[in-house]
């Protein structure tokens, strides 16, 4: 190893320090492993607020008819059956124990009359079955993993960013990464890697998405020579804020909803009427979204091209106890009460239900010694993620991926990483500063956002899809001779050169996998092929590095056993 890059030494390396990193963390660290965990963010600043309605748990406090069966089934019901059946089983049963769990390190809930948790009603579930505190969960539920991780003693490296994955033959051996307040390099080495860096919100225009959410570790897993999977399911979440503009796509919570809100037309129309009249606004998200902008296209939108949703028929003190965020969200960025009048709402970019693949019982990937949980991996949600099961997933995956992880670490002899490898990902790090000329990564960055915008949202085509490759294509050669000014001294725009080139890779992932499926099957909607396609419902697209590019192939999905489709059919 070269010794002048400052080098640290763990069993187990977490890269992302959301809710599945953490529990990850906490896992491993149990097992006696020595664990890191970087974050290019602040520890605790992660999409995992971003769940704020509640932790999807069949507890059955509220609906005592409530049962893993029926978690499992909506689960599958909801992801249109694309799910990874294990993973839909693993979770299903898991769940309830995660969520007993992170009360006794300390999470609070919301509570019953007699004392248990609180659950409240979500879209697609049968049952109320979301744990929540207020409108707060993921926010609680970070506090508490964050608090006990680092009391147990977990090494943080925040404001970190990784670039590279390194390998020794075919396993991982460690992490190329920088200082985002120095630009100097870092070098990690591990035993076993586990990625956790969440979803891509930021190569859309309209997002929930923070500015971390770059696709990174999906990035790093596809260069690294795993695979990914189901690339083209995309959720984009009914409710963004999408007024006034600086706030657009900002989330405005399904427990608004959950908690009885209506969803109105600018002519007062309940619309969702037209679109789901048995499940109304407590539809999946897939229908609620595509309804909002149906409506909004076919000329019945808000003034600000949203729908309204009123929660202000129930007593102003309910709403601010029950959902105190939204309260003040709207009034300090909006100026409305939404005690007394409506907000407006529209789609917003939130989750990939696609990712890199892995086993369902141990998270592992296809590159020996790197496993993935949370948004980063796909399988569990299938088509369409049912709202509150990505919370459960980070509980439940997490700690499956932190075990794992800690057991391959010891099983596993010593790694070393190649002082060349070293090299020659700093060197491609530093190119952006050493180009004469050449582009700023904001407007490659902006161009992105109106691809995958117009390109390859909620409603998609061939001709579209097609338009939006073939963007890409030049949006990817623009990227190779993007240039950056200034120093490495906390410089933003090289931080955006170097995420922009994940955020490429991972679009085109889902443009890709998007054309391949001609059918549509929950957040994969395709005017050209509107339903569903029998060929189509067992196959999963899979994404891999191949020699001239990206290839593009399908996997037959596992048969699942007869007492397992017994439940889907609810006998
Ligand atoms: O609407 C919400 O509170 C988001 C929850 C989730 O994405 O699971």
């Amino acid at each position: 190893m070269n010794e002048k890059f400052e080098t640290h030494e763990h069993d187990v390396l977490i890269i992302g320090a959301g809710g599945a990193g953490l529990r990850a963390a906490i896992e491993a660290l149990g097992q006696g492993a020595t664990v890191a965990v970087v974050c290019k963010s602040l520890l605790g600043k992660a999409h995992t607020v971003m769940a704020e309605g509640g932790i999807a748990a069949a507890m059955a406090n509220v609906d005592q008819a409530d049962d893993w069966r029926t978690h499992f089934r909506d689960t599958m019901r909801g992801g249109k059956f694309l799910n990874n059946w294990r993973m839909a089983h693993i979770h299903a049963h898991e769940s309830p124990e995660r969520v007993r769990e992170l009360e006794q390190w300390g999470a609070l809930f919301d509570r019953t009359s007699s004392g248990d948790i609180l659950q409240r009603a979500f879209g697609g579930h049968t049952f109320k079955r979301l744990c929540h505190v207020g409108d707060r969960t993921g926010l609680e539920m970070i506090r508490t993993l964050q608090d006990r991780g680092v009391n147990l003693g977990i090494d943080v490296y925040m404001e970190c960013a990784v670039t590279r994955l390194l390998k020794d033959g075919e396993r991982v051996s460690g992490a190329l990464a920088y200082w985002r307040e120095t630009g100097r390099f870092v070098v990690f080495k591990a035993k076993s890697i586990v990625i956790a860096t969440g979803g891509i919100g930021k190569a859309w225009r309209i997002t929930s998405n923070s500015w971390e959410y770059t696709g990174d570790g999906m990035a790093l897993a596809y260069d690294a020579g795993a695979e990914l999977m189901d690339m083209e399911f995309v959720q984009f979440h009914p409710t963004g804020m999408v007024w006034p503009p600086g706030v657009q796509g900002i989330l405005v919570t399904e427990a608004v909803r959950g908690e009885g809100g209506v969803l109105r037309n600018k002519d007062g129309e309940r619309f969702m009427e037209r679109y789901d009249p048995d499940k109304m606004e407590l539809s999946t998200r897939d229908v609620v979204a595509r309804a909002i902008y149906t409506e909004v296209r076919e000329g019945r939108g808000t003034e600000h091209g949203g729908a309204y949703l009123d929660i202000s028929h129930r007593p102003a003190e309910y709403v601010k106890r029950k959902l105190p965020s939204m309260y003040h969200q709207f009034r300090e960025l909006a100026d409305v009460d939404i005690t007394e009048g409506p907000m407006e709402v529209g789609p917003t970019c939130h989750y990939m239900m696609g990712g890199i693949r892995v086993e369902a019982e141990t998270a592992q990937t296809t590159v020996p010694g790197l496993f993935a949980a949370g948004e980063a991996a796909a399988g569990l949600h299938g088509a369409n993620r049912l709202g509150g099961n990505s919370l459960s997933d980070l509980l439940v995956f997490g700690r499956r991926a932190g075990l794992s992880a800690a057991e391959h670490a010891k099983q596993s002899g010593q790694v070393t990483i190649e002082a060349q490898d070293v090299l020659e990902a700093t060197r491609e790090m530093l190119e952006p500063f050493e180009r004469p000329a050449g582009e700023s990564p904001y407007d490659i960055h902006r161009d992105l956002q109106e691809t995958m915008h117009n390109y390859v949202g909620i409603f998609r085509n061939e001709d579209d899809l097609k338009k939006g490759l073939s963007e890409l294509d030049s949006l990817k050669a623009r990227a190779e001779d993007v240039r950056v000014e200034g120093s490495r001294l906390f410089n933003p725009g090289w931080h955006l050169a170097r995420d922009l080139k994940a955020m490429l890779t991972v679009s085109e992932a889902v443009a890709l996998s998007a054309l391949e499926r001609q059918e549509s099957r929950g957040a994969h909607s395709r005017i050209d092929y509107p339903n569903y396609n029998e060929g189509w419902s067992k196959q999963n697209n899979i994404i891999a590095r191949g020699e001239h590019g990206m290839q593009l192939k399908q996997r037959s999905t596992e048969e699942m056993p007869a007492e397992l489709q017994r439940i889907l059919e609810g006998q």
